[in-house]
């Protein structure tokens, strides 16, 4: 067995993104020893792609908001899929955690009389959304880390994980290596907290950077965890399309929140032909109706441009379809004939910089190009909703890597809210777990061993396969096949191509050796990578209906058969999938009410 360093830890945090750092605190707080384990640097996260907001129903705005309002815009956004108590806990507990951020040295941009200032979104009935311009993501994350810091909890940075150890039935660590050396490293620990973020690489177009390979939900898997929701993956409405470099960065849905909308290549505001019943009571049907909403914010009905993301995504994909896209293949945001120059600096100062720099576009002055770029994974790590522990002892979950709190769509600003509500919970969870045991689980170390040979196989043999090659492969067949509309036969190529990539994986062989070399990197993702596209597309074949952020041209519409049920995928100790169907936890009474009036 190759020289392992070795740590051991009473909880064992993997990412560091909000919901990995808020899990860290929470533990170190409740005085385990913790330490936190990233991809990265720290501070480089998925996190800061959440730009435009954190939703809290503070009431800073409309003093008509509360819990129970957020709860239903959640759940009706999720298309009523999701865990109802995670919604419920998300919506009573984001404001504390917001207000706690703010006593953590979080800047909130504020209301005129001092107070923290929020902003419309996509699906929210009222103006909810925290933000620091359209920079929210990356004040929580450095107010954050702050904290951690101060708390003394053991950082491990550029360290990446490549499995889970156990002991039996229950986690007992994990083993990873250094980036920059290639260093095999152990972790023995009572409790693990997966919040790896989410798995946006498997697709070409993309608003996730290079860490976002769905290791988490691959480590779930192979230590034997529920996945719940796979099928379903968020293609953010507004990505840049041009130039080519830079297709799939994301636009905040913040310029549409400020006034910002959508037009196709005659100008038109399409939105209005794309407003699905369920929303049609609260939508503004006419440009002149969504313009006194954008003007005044205080009529009812909020413009089709802040329709749920999974909406708005689905018309800009059927326009470009239609012929009606702009020159690159997308469509046109136009904030510049909406508002002020200075207003648009102001409040979306990224958004400027951002198209200035990298495609020449001055937005206060002419429309971007924008087009559905993949941004988030719904589906992952069955959790408990009050402790985030999932069906293996000892491993916790927290934000993008676990699913059911958003169901099958997530509404924007709700994934900043429930990083820290449930990050909190599953360092929480974890750390009760970890005080209960008195000694950390024994080590097998023929697992630590097994990783070992299978980390150095692309070093040995003589295959010729390149793992940037595969990589693009995989990107394309599942953009292609299990994008943003789907059908049985395209699937099933995806299984196939996925089948095939799979075999020639094996014979990856990568030049150079362990230090500082991101083609071995790759190919260890692309294993994980592998797994989490087929268990994707498993579940999506099983979902014989559209719903959310899965849509599927041979069912278009949504089915009372499925309205109820989690697709859920294992995956067994040899690599075999099974997928089932269960029914999701009933909602009470009191919460069903909510919905009456729909
Ligand atoms: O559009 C955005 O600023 C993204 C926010 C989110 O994903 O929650």
């Amino acid at each position: 067995m190759a020289d392992f360093e070795t740590h051991e830890f009473d909880v064992l945090v993997i990412g560091a993104g909000g919901a990995g750092l808020r899990a860290a605190i929470e533990s170190a707080v409740l005085g385990q020893r913790t330490a936190i384990v990233c991809k990265s640097l720290l501070g480089k996260a998925h996190t800061v792609m959440a730009e435009g907001g954190i939703a809290a129903a503070l009431s800073n705005v409309y003093s008509e908001d509360n819990w129970r309002v957020h709860f239903r815009d959640t759940m009706r956004g999720g298309k009523m899929l999701n865990n109802w108590r995670m919604a419920q806990l998300h919506a009573q507990e984001a404001p504390d955690r917001v207000r706690e951020l703010e006593e953590w040295g979080a800047l909130f941009d504020r209301t005129e009389d001092g107070r923290i200032l929020q902003r419309d979104f996509g699906g929210h009935r009222y103006a909810r959304l925290a933000h620091v311009g359209d920079r929210t993501g990356l004040e929580m994350i450095r107010t954050l880390q702050q904290r951690l810091v101060a708390l003394g909890v053991d950082v491990f940075q550029e360290l990446t994980v490549t499995r889970l150890l156990t002991d039996g039935d229950r986690i007992a660590g994990a083993v990873g290596y250094w980036r920059d050396s290639g260093r095999l490293v152990l972790f023995r620990a009572k409790a693990v907290v997966l919040a790896t973020g989410g798995l946006g690489k498997i697709w070409a177009i993309t608003s996730n950077s290079w860490e976002g390979t769905g290791d988490g939900h691959a480590l779930a898997m192979y230590a034997g965890a529920d996945m719940i929701d796979m099928e379903f993956v968020q293609f953010h409405p507004t990505g840049m399309v041009w130039p080519p470099s830079v297709r799939g960065i994301l636009v905040t849905e913040g310029v549409r929140g400020d006034g910002g909308t959508l037009r196709n290549q005659s100008g038109e505001r399409f939105m209005f032909r794309y407003i699905p019943p369920m929303f049609a009571a609260e939508t503004a049907d006419s440009e002149e109706e969504a313009d006194r909403w954008y003007d005044d914010r205080q009529h009812a009905r909020r413009t089709p441009d802040l329709l749920p993301r999974d909406e708005v995504a689905r018309a800009i994909n059927a326009e470009v379809r239609a012929g009606r896209g702009s020159p690159h293949g997308g469509v046109f945001l136009d904030i510049a004939s909406r508002r002020p120059a200075e207003y648009i600096k102001r409040r979306l100062p990224s958004m400027y910089h951002q198209f200035k720099e990298l495609a020449g576009v001055d937005i206060t002055r002419e429309p971007m190009e924008v087009g559905p770029t993949c941004h988030y994974a719904m589906g992952g790590m069955r959790v408990d909703a009050e402790t985030g522990a999932s069906n293996v002892a000892g491993l916790y979950g927290a934000g993008e890597v676990t699913g059911g709190m958003h169901g099958s769509n997530r509404l924007g600003g709700n994934s900043l809210s429930d990083l820290v509500v449930f990050g909190r919970r599953a360092g929480m969870g974890a750390a009760q777990h970890a005080a209960g045991l008195q000694a950390v689980p024994a080590l097998d170390s023929s697992q630590a061993s097994a990783c070992d040979e299978s980390m150095e196989a692309p070093f040995r043999g003589d295959g010729k396969e390149n793992p940037y090659t595969l990589h693009r492969e995989l990107q394309d067949l599942m953009q292609v096949n299990v994008g943003i509309i789907r059908t049985d036969s395209d699937m099933r190529a995806a299984l196939a191509g996925i089948a095939g990539l799979r075999e020639r994986a094996t014979r990856v062989k990568v030049e150079g050796g362990a230090a500082y070399n991101p083609g071995w990197h790759l190919a260890i993702d692309l294993g994980h990578m592998l797994t989490v596209a087929e268990a994707a597309t498993r579940s999506a074949l099983e979902r014989k209906e559209s719903r959310g952020g899965h849509t599927r041209d041979d069912f278009p519409n949504a089915s009372g058969e499925f309205a109820k049920v989690n697709v859920v995928v294992r995956r067994a100790a040899d690599g075999a999938f099974s997928v089932s169907q269960e029914s999701l936890p009933a909602m009470p009474a009191e919460l069903q009410r909510l919905f009456e009036e729909d």
